[in-house]
């Protein structure tokens, strides 16, 4: 959460730290800030709300300075005000942060009780005093700082611009991500990731968990937690070629459910033989496949539900028994894991700090770990033994759905893969699989006609507060993900539910207002769902069938509205199926005026727990 930015430049840094922050605002959004230096000393400019705003106060009170931080903000510690927005500074510094300091109310105490002045309720601000003291006590701010950071507890990233320090940046980084980049002519650059940093450089170096970094013109130099001075490689990265704009579309949210046929189909061709009608992993197993003797899933959210979905390919293909759990539980569960196991975590980011977690446990465990995740630079991919990629390009709108897909197709291809690799598929079942999963993105594409359709039905959803999503099979982490798709986007409160449970409970929800949504392709579980979309029609609710031609004649009642799906084989439905599911949320969300993009309370990257 939170994102920061720093340039040591050659004319005016201002509006390139905005430029930045731009790129970053998927990290949180509820205020910004930039610190330069303005005749050597610091000035700050802050914002509530969105960027926009930093931008407007900018345009009516400059800053020239050649160098500087900024920041843009996902409240942890203190509300969402401009005082509390970042960068936080004393007389000595200026201070950017991301992520939680655990210690701060000790450190905050043992500074008031040494004279600081505290003005904010952040977090962060322990920081800014903890350096300065040091400073007061006549180190410079190298050491100051190298002084500070042994005291800090917690994941953090931060940033720091000294008052006085024309040719001085500080990054430090334990548990979030930074990167450094390289400039023409000795500009040098500090980001949350390499997106913040594209329109800059293509050059970067991730600083390793628990370095720091001194940048000066043209100079960087890398300590580890030890205080060594130690080498970090640069890199060329993919990021500056992304091109971060909405295109014809109103929204991230719209143009990234569209992009699905086309990212689904690249990360298809990442992992299938179309020639052979195979799958052809993009790596090596980094176990013996016969040997597994099964998989534990963790992630968090819509990632989670990916994984949910996994869960069935998983067993009924390769024939594995698996543990899911969300990783925020499984963490701190002290699960005992099976030997020759593989920990399976799923992640857009590659940052969510719950499931980084999941993931370094499962390694003391002894578990083999494969990190499926769409930034392969992130710190999940380069902790696994193996980084699977989702190939969907970043995902700009805080809702995740062409990462879902792509998530999606790739535990797919994976489980095939295991299947065949174990015996359990034999050549022409896995033929057969594949065959249907190279459908998909036409299927995808076909889906995205009935948009008109959805529409007109999400405006019925706009004027109701609670709505149920049932499903079986594949289909019910589906009704799952459709709920929280619809709350955190258009506020609304949604349920989803294994359609088999709801007579254990819901049913009692079931009246006349009620909308239920209930998802039924035509798949072996159809009658079962049919008899449970009976029960709830049978009670006065208000069902809005999504399904087949064939799925809604079985439904034989009465609906208050249908979703004509493409006919298809059952195995895959859940990825085509996601589309319209993503589609009604997002134009309940529209229709209601919300923020769909950036929807209250919520980040891209959730590197806090
Ligand atoms: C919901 C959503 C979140 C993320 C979750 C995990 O639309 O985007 O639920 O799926 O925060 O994030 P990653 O996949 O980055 O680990």
């Amino acid at each position: 959460m939170c994102g920061i930015v720093g340039i040591i430049g050659q004319g005016p840094v201002a509006s390139s730290l905005v430029d930045a922050l731009k790129r970053l605002e998927y990290r949180g959004y509820d205020s910004a800030g930039v610190a330069t230096l303005e005749n050597g000393h610091l000035e700050r400019r802050r914002a509530e709300g969105k960027l926009r705003n930093l931008d407007a106060l900018l345009q009516q009170k400059p800053l020239r300075g050649r160098i500087g931080i900024g920041h843009t903000r996902w409240a942890t510690h203190g509300r969402p005000t401009e005082n509390n927005a970042h960068p936080h500074a004393t007389n000595k510094l200026a201070v950017v942060h991301n992520g939680i300091i655990e210690n701060f109310r000790e450190l905050r105490a043992e500074l008031v009780a040494q004279g600081h002045e505290f003005v904010t309720q952040t977090d962060t601000e322990a920081v800014a005093h903890l350096v300065t003291e040091q400073i007061n006590q006549g180190l410079s701010p190298v050491d100051a700082v190298a002084a500070s950071l042994p005291r800090l507890k917690g994941a953090f990233a931060l940033g720091m611009l000294f008052d006085g320090e024309e040719d001085l940046l500080i990054g430090a980084r334990r548990g979030a991500p930074l990167a450094v980049g390289y400039g023409e002519g000795g500009e040098m650059y500090l980001g949350s990731d390499a997106l913040a940093l594209a329109a800059f450089t293509d050059t970067i170096t991730y600083l390793e968990d628990g370095d720091w970094v001194i940048l000066r013109r043209g100079f960087a130099e890398f300590r580890d937690e030890s205080n060594r001075v130690v080498q970090r490689a640069k890199l060329k990265t993919q990021a500056s070629a992304f091109v971060v704009d909405k295109g014809n579309y109103k929204h991230f949210m719209a143009k990234e459910i569209h992009e699905q046929p086309e990212v689904v189909a690249r990360t298809l061709a990442h992992y299938i033989d179309f020639a052979n009608n195979c799958v052809r992993l993009p790596f090596e197993l980094p176990f013996d496949p016969k040997a597994l003797t099964g998989i534990t899933l963790t992630a968090c959210g819509t990632a989670y539900y990916a994984g949910l979905v996994g869960k069935y390919w998983f067993e009924r293909f390769a024939r594995l028994r698996v543990e899911i759990d969300v990783a925020s539980e499984f963490r701190y569960r002290e699960a005992p894991m099976p030997e020759n196991g593989l920990m399976l975590v799923v992640s857009q980011s590659g940052e969510t700090a719950d499931t980084l977690a999941s993931l370094r446990y499962a390694k003391t465990q002894g578990q083999k770990i494969i990190g499926v995740v769409n930034v392969s630079t992130s710190t999940i991919a380069r902790e696994s033994d193996v980084a699977a990629p989702t190939l969907a390009g970043p995902e700009i709108g805080v809702a995740s759905t062409k990462a879902f897909t792509c998530q999606l197709t790739v535990l797919a291809s994976l489980a095939i893969a295991l299947g065949r690799a174990r015996g359990v598929l034999s050549a022409d079942e896995e033929k057969r699989l594949v065959n249907e999963l190279m459908v998909v993105p036409g299927l995808l594409a076909e889906s995205m006609k009935l948009e008109p359709k959805i529409e007109q039905l999400s405006h019925r959803l706009g004027k109701t507060t609670d709505v149920l999503y049932l499903g079986r099979g594949p289909s019910y982490p589906l009704a799952l993900e459709g709920a929280l798709k619809l709350k955190e986007i258009s506020y609304i409160h949604a349920e989803g539910y294994a359609a088999g449970e709801l007579k254990h409970g819901p049913i009692a929800l079931i009246d006349e207002q009620l909308p239920v949504i209930v998802i039924a392709p035509s798949d072996p579980v159809l009658e079962k769902t049919v008899s449970n979309l009976q029960e709830v029609s049978a009670r006065g609710g208000k069902i809005i069938l999504l399904g087949d031609a064939h799925s809604i004649a079985a439904a034989a009642t009465p609906l208050a509205g249908e979703i004509v799906m493409p006919a298809m084989a059952p195995d895959f439905s859940a990825i085509v199926y996601a589309a319209p599911i993503q589609m009604l949320a997002y134009h309940t969300a529209v229709f209601m005026g919300k923020d769909v993009d950036q929807p209250r309370n919520l980040a891209k990257s959730v590197t806090v727990e």
